[in-house]
């Protein structure tokens, strides 16, 4: 792929053994449709396949803050993104605060609670794909903005934002730094540098 190349880029991995298509063919734009809309079958499709995720003792520690573009709330959460965050955002469908209760009702902290989280946010993630659309997680937020805005108190943390939407072109992205990101290649570390056998 060129950065001359105008389409919907197809960026399946790489991979050194089969895996499944939709998570070879998962990536995360930013370059998403200032126009497209998820229905809503597909959002609560892919909330729904978060809910179904696993979690320590079944104890499902989490809470999406779900906003669609054009409404306060989803205005409240591009102002709690870090800088660069709020340049690429504004064109997404739908903006969710991943929120993780990593103290439980006792005061004592909840050691899985942010291990929860993100397996429920990558159920949601491949939902999300196999339906058409796509996903951008970010972690670059303002925490205390968050949960100051969200009326969250202490138990609960904001642990990153996810930008739901329909990709679109690289091209439509104003920044030149940003649309080289879209199309860089896509790369992982080896095998061999992550697992550890005998
Ligand atoms: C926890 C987490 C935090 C991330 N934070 C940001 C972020 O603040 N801004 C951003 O543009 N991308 C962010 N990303 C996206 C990653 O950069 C991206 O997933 C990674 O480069 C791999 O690319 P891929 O998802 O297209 O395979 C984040 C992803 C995760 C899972």
């Amino acid at each position: 792929m060129t950065l001359t190349d105008t389409t919907s880029p197809v960026r399946t991995a790489d991979t050194s053994s089969p895996i499944l298509d939709v998570l070879a063919e998962r990536w995360s734009p930013r370059s998403f449709d200032e126009t497209a809309e998820v229905s809503e079958t597909a959002l609560t499709s892919a909330l729904e396949a978060a809910r179904w995720s696993a979690s320590a003792a079944n104890t499902q520690p989490w809470k999406f803050i779900v906003a669609r573009r054009g409404t306060p709330m989803f205005d409240l959460i591009t102002e709690n993104l870090m800088g660069f965050n709020r340049v690429w955002t504004p064109n997404a469908s739908v903006l969710i605060v991943n929120v993780a209760e990593v103290v439980d009702s006792e005061g004592k902290p909840r050691r899985w609670g942010m291990y929860d989280l993100g397996q429920a946010v990558a159920n949601l993630t491949v939902q999300a794909h196999a339906d058409g659309l796509h996903v951008h997680q970010m972690g670059g937020i303002e925490v205390e903005g968050l949960r100051a805005a969200f009326d969250l108190g202490e138990r609960w943390e904001p642990v990153t934002v996810t930008a739901l939407g329909v990709v679109a072109p690289a091209e439509n992205l104003a920044d030149e730094k940003t649309r080289a990101r879209e199309l860089a290649p896509r790369t992982r570390k080896s095998l061999d540098e992550i697992v550890v056998t005998a």
